[in-house]
């Protein structure tokens, strides 16, 4: 399935649910930008300096894996999707240039895995690692975002447990206040580009979606803000738990991203 075919209110109703993404195929993400992607394999490269040595683990790859972009010794990747798990081989990645004129390389995941990778079917509250033989890394990029926000605390601990270092990157908890000022920026991006466009049936539908994000009712700010990560409890519980946590913030007019990086100490 592509999600940019699922309705708007089935994919608020399945934000949660395993339904989203078991035969899911594409869907926009920020990771899709090249120079986000090498942000974050910038930010592994920090917390790993010798994948070489390493094991990776990516969690929800998606059609963007970011572990490839890097010389890990072995890869795993575990995706609940059945489609996206079975076609990460053919996904390109974009490695930035050495030249002076910089821009990306697209190169093929075969390519830069070359044997070293296997990728599974699995789920990120259920992970195939055994809690001995621990990874270098687990990268979590945009998943958590799907778990429950009672659940995610549990779910971290889990994955700390099976691994020396974690990379997880998600949409950073936000105020009202600022989801608000965020639906806000995205309802007169769509009002700009739809007033561009020929009167039809599918204008004045978005137009009129575009009018209940600028006036967000409380359940809608509620429901946005579920979908925000809150960092500050999992650097908590890791921190106790005698793990080394920094985190950074990205921020753009319409996402606001949190970058935690943790490493046992
Ligand atoms: C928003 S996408 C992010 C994909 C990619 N990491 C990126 O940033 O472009 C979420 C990905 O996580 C996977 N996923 C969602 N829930 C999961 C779970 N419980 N366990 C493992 N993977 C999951 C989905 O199938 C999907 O590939």
């Amino acid at each position: 399935m592509n999600l940019k075919k699922l309705p708007h209110e089935e994919l608020e109703r399945r934000w949660f649910e395993k339904t989203l993404y078991q035969d899911m195929t594409v869907f926009p993400t920020m990771s899709d930008h090249p120079a986000f992607h090498h942000f974050i394999v910038s930010k592994i490269r920090e917390l790993v300096p010798n994948a070489s040595e390493e094991t990776g683990v990516e969690i929800g790859p998606g059609h963007n894996p970011v572990l490839p972009a890097l010389p890990f010794k072995k890869m795993l990747f575990v995706d609940l999707s059945k489609p996206l798990a079975g076609n990460l081989q053919n996904t390109m990645i974009p490695i930035r240039r050495d030249a002076p004129d910089r821009g990306f390389d697209y190169v093929p995941f075969s390519k830069l895995a070359q044997g070293r990778s296997i990728a599974v079917v699995g789920d990120i509250r259920r992970l195939p690692l055994s809690v001995e033989k621990k990874a270098g890394l687990i990268v979590v990029n945009n998943v958590l975002t799907h778990i429950k926000p009672g659940e995610r605390n549990k779910v971290v601990a889990g994955l700390a447990e099976k691994t020396r270092a974690l990379l997880i990157v998600d949409n950073h908890y936000e105020s009202k206040l600022e989801i608000r000022a965020r639906l806000r920026n995205f309802a007169e991006m769509v009002q700009k580009s739809l007033s561009l466009q020929p009167e039809s049936k599918e204008k004045q539908e978005r137009m009129h979606r575009s009018e209940k994000y600028l006036h967000p009712t409380k359940q809608m700010l509620e429901s946005e803000q579920q979908k925000m990560v809150n960092v500050k409890n999992i650097k908590r519980e890791l921190a106790e738990n005698g793990w080394k946590v920094a985190t950074s913030i990205v921020r753009h007019p319409l996402q606001k991203i949190v970058i935690l990086q943790a490493r046992r100490s």
